[in-house]
């Protein structure tokens, strides 16, 4: 008999998990080591407002001063980053002659540091590297080196290998991807995520679940994504409520920054129609990520349900279901659990609840059939589809 998880046809795979990952309370102060032990002397940190005015950036900032190493700063990254981002903060490394980059903050400021690294050897626009289009071929190993240090825990950024961005020749949020902008290392601290709100919290952690499960029902084969992916699904769903109700459990917020990370390292794999709807949701209707998947993200198991049943049962058994209630009623039921997820982590339900326009629809789709996540949904999407998941979604 074939383990259900393998493909009668067995195929050759190229498979890796290469990032450097210190995790722990206080793992930030292995920051100075990390940086001496790439060679990196002039970094640039690159972080946004929010996680300066959360003090995050003075402490890191502080740990560089201590250690004797003078950093220039771009602390202006815009939520969902733009091809302005990446501009602005080359002139900063420019300026500082720099030799390395440290990113802090969430996907945003990991994105953009990415982008910034990109840009340092690489010619613009952006829009050559568009992974939609083939651009990865383009991008090659000669940048500077990039430690990440997240604040948020969703997007998995820091040892992810895409950075995402809107761009004015595309007009969409649009992904760069290639292992050559994986960070070299992550710090991850959960300390760093304590101070985060608690909608904030609910939303990238919901970002990290979505990507676990998005990749775990994916089409292809990535038998190491799938395990992690699922692994992803059953943290956050264990520790997301807890980290949400009790911000400095340092327990669930470690939990969580695994899940963020396992979340990323499955996406490898591929995504799904949520992250589609997602990437179309944030520039057009300014939800935040992590939001946009939870508002679709229980239509979209609804819709791929008839093509993923086996999976979708074990991400019920993974949310906590009794594997007796066998396979078809806990595939049944985990778009169900999915939104009892969303709710306990006091997260709106609809997108007319999120501030999204009914006529703003059509467009969305649209946008979203564009995003090249959904190519990997387990049930192919056409623009008909994408409308009656954002349709069961309002
Ligand atoms: N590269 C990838 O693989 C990948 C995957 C998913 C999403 N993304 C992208 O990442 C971005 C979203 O990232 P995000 O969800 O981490 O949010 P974010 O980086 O946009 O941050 C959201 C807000 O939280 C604030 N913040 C961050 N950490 C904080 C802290 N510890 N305390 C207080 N405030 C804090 C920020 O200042 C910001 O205002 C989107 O652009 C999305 O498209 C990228
Ligand atoms: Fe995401």
């Amino acid at each position: 008999m074939i383990p259900f998880d393998l493909p009668e046809t067995l195929p050759i795979v190229e498979l890796s998990w290469p990032t450097r990952v210190v995790l722990g309370p206080g793992a930030l102060s292995r920051l100075p080591a990390e940086l001496a032990r790439l060679g990196v002397r002039r970094p640039l940190v690159v972080t946004d407002a929010g996680v300066v005015k959360a003090g995050i950036a003075a402490g890191v900032l502080g740990v560089l001063e201590a250690a004797g190493i003078r950093a220039e700063r771009f602390v202006d990254v815009q939520a969902n980053p733009t091809d302005r981002d990446a501009t602005d903060g080359l002139a900063a490394y420019r300026r500082g002659g720099c030799d390395g980059l440290v990113a802090v903050g969430g996907g945003s400021s990991i994105d953009a540091a990415k982008l910034v690294q990109l840009l340092t050897t690489h010619e613009p626009p952006l829009s050559r590297y568009d992974d939609a289009a083939g651009g990865d071929r383009h991008v090659r190993g000669d940048l500077p080196p990039l430690v990440a240090i997240p604040t948020t825990a969703g997007t998995g950024s820091e040892v992810g290998r895409s950075g995402v961005a809107t761009l004015p020749d595309t007009g969409r949020k649009t992904v760069i991807f290639s292992p050559h902008l994986m960070p070299r290392v992550a710090i991850c601290d959960p300390r760093l995520t304590v101070a985060l709100p608690a909608r904030l919290t609910a939303a990238t952690g919901i970002d990290a679940f979505t990507h676990g499960l998005e990749a775990y029902v994916a089409a292809g084969f990535h038998p190491l994504a799938d395990a992690v992916g699922l692994d992803a699904v059953r943290r956050a769903t264990r520790s997301l409520p807890v980290a949400v109700g009790s911000p400095g459990d340092l327990h669930a917020r470690t939990d969580m920054m695994i899940a963020a990370m396992e979340g990323a390292m499955a996406f490898q794999k591929g995504l799904g129609a949520s992250h589609a709807l997602a990437h179309a949701l944030g520039p057009l209707a300014g939800v935040h990520h992590g939001l946009a998947n939870a508002l679709v993200l229980p239509a979209v198991v609804a819709f791929v349900r008839p093509a993923a049943g086996p999976r979708l049962a074990q991400v019920a058994i993974a949310m906590g279901a009794d594997p007796r209630e066998g396979e078809v009623a806990l595939a049944d039921g985990a778009a169900e659990r999915v939104r009892a997820l969303v709710a306990a982590v006091g997260l709106p339900g609809k997108l007319r609840d999120a501030g999204v326009n009914e006529a703003d629809l059509p467009r969305l789709a649209a946008k979203a059939l564009e995003d090249a996540s959904h190519r990997t949904s387990p049930r192919p999407c056409t623009e008909q589809d994408l409308l009656a998941m954002l349709r069961a979604s309002y």
